[in-house]
């Protein structure tokens, strides 16, 4: 009989590749997703649906139908580039979710959790690229709700409660994200403008590998209470990777700059202003981070512990992000 896996956050961006890449594996998968959840992505993809609001304390019995004979959690779920709600959002979702659904796949037996987490735990990256020790420093409300979600996890895998995993992606990229939209979209304009030099790094991940990595992370034995981090072959400059764009999308290399500062306080005045009324900020601090922190990573420890190997290189990657833009007509 086919085993049985459940994938929460089954709908968004990289569970919906990780659905689709473990149904093809011949895995029965059952797709964690809210009543309020847009379903599009899930399309085609042979899933059975579990209905749970991870932020939800109450939901402890959809959480415990939603594990029944399940042999692995792929817990991908969690609130990422939510604007305008409280800091204890993030908290409520990737924290506390994340501890009911422990707690509910610990009560289940489930032999294997793997606790999808983010580089953003470790920040910017003081002597890149970073290996999975580099200290702890999230630079964020998510970034630090993260850190605690994965600390919560190791915790229930050190003490044996679960056997356990951690992946923690780069940024992720590929056909259905939208996160590199405005960057892909500012440069085919012609509106893009670096900030500062553009000399720091980026590391990119393309959502199939991400999840061929993820996935082995719930096969893979003898490697419980382990964390990987999950990227693509190479990082670059971020100017080389704004060359890169402008040229797989046939548009000029855009060569205007502005200084970091001016609009990091610029950012930090649109928070304040806008936090009191709920509403998203224009500009925030986070959007400035992306142009003055190196994230570069080693990925040595999953290709050699999970074989993991990523296939798709960047310039083929962006190409296809590219055209799935500009067939959605994303792009003006
Ligand atoms: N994107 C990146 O570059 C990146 C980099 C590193 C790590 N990560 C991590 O990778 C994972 C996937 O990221 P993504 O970019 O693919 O995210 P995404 O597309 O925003 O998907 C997030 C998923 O979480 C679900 N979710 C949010 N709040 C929930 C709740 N209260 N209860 C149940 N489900 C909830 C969403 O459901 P709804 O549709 O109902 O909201 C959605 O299915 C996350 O854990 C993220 O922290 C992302």
């Amino acid at each position: 009989m086919a085993k049985k896996v459940l994938v929460t956050g089954a709908n968004g961006f990289t569970g919906s590749y990780l659905c689709k890449h473990l149904v093809e594996k011949g895995y029965h998968v059952r797709g964690l997703v809210r009543r309020s959840s847009k379903l599009d992505a899930l399309k085609g993809i042979d899933i059975e649906p579990a209905y749970a609001d991870l932020a939800d304390a109450s939901n402890a019995n959809a959480l415990e139908d939603a594990m029944k004979g399940v042999d692995i959690v792929y817990h991908v779920a969690a609130t990422y580039r939510t604007e305008g709600v409280p800091r204890k959002y993030f908290w409520q979702v990737n924290v506390e979710g994340t501890r009911h659904l422990l707690e509910a796949a610990n009560r289940a037996n489930v032999a294997r959790f793997v606790h999808c987490s983010t580089v953003g735990v470790q920040g910017e990256i003081k002597n890149p690229p970073a290996t999975e020790d580099a200290p702890f420093a999230p630079g964020d409300v998510y970034q630090e709700s993260k850190l605690e979600g994965e600390k919560l996890a190791r915790r229930f895998f050190e003490e044996k409660k679960l056997s356990g995993t951690v992946v923690r992606p780069v940024g992720i990229y590929g056909p259905g994200d939208t996160r590199f939209l405005k960057l892909f979209r500012f440069i085919h304009n012609g509106k893009f403008r670096m900030l500062g030099s553009g000399k720091v790094l980026y590391h990119l991940t393309f959502v199939e590998d991400l999840v061929a990595g993820i996935a082995l992370a719930g096969e893979k034995p003898n490697i419980e209470g382990e964390v990987f981090t999950i990227g693509g072959k190479e990082y670059l400059p971020l100017s080389a990777l704004v060359e890169k764009i402008a040229r797989v999308m046939n548009v000029p290399v855009p060569r205007k700059s502005f200084p970091v500062w001016p609009v990091w306080c610029a950012g930090l005045a649109c928070e304040i202003l806008c936090r009191p009324f709920g509403i998203e900020p224009p500009l925030y601090r986070r959007r400035v981070d992306f142009f003055i922190k190196d994230r570069a990573f080693d990925i040595t420890k999953a290709r050699t512990k999970l074989g993991f190997e990523p296939k798709v290189d960047l310039e083929t990657g962006l190409c296809r992000t590219a055209e799935w833009y500009k067939a959605q007509g994303m792009l003006n």
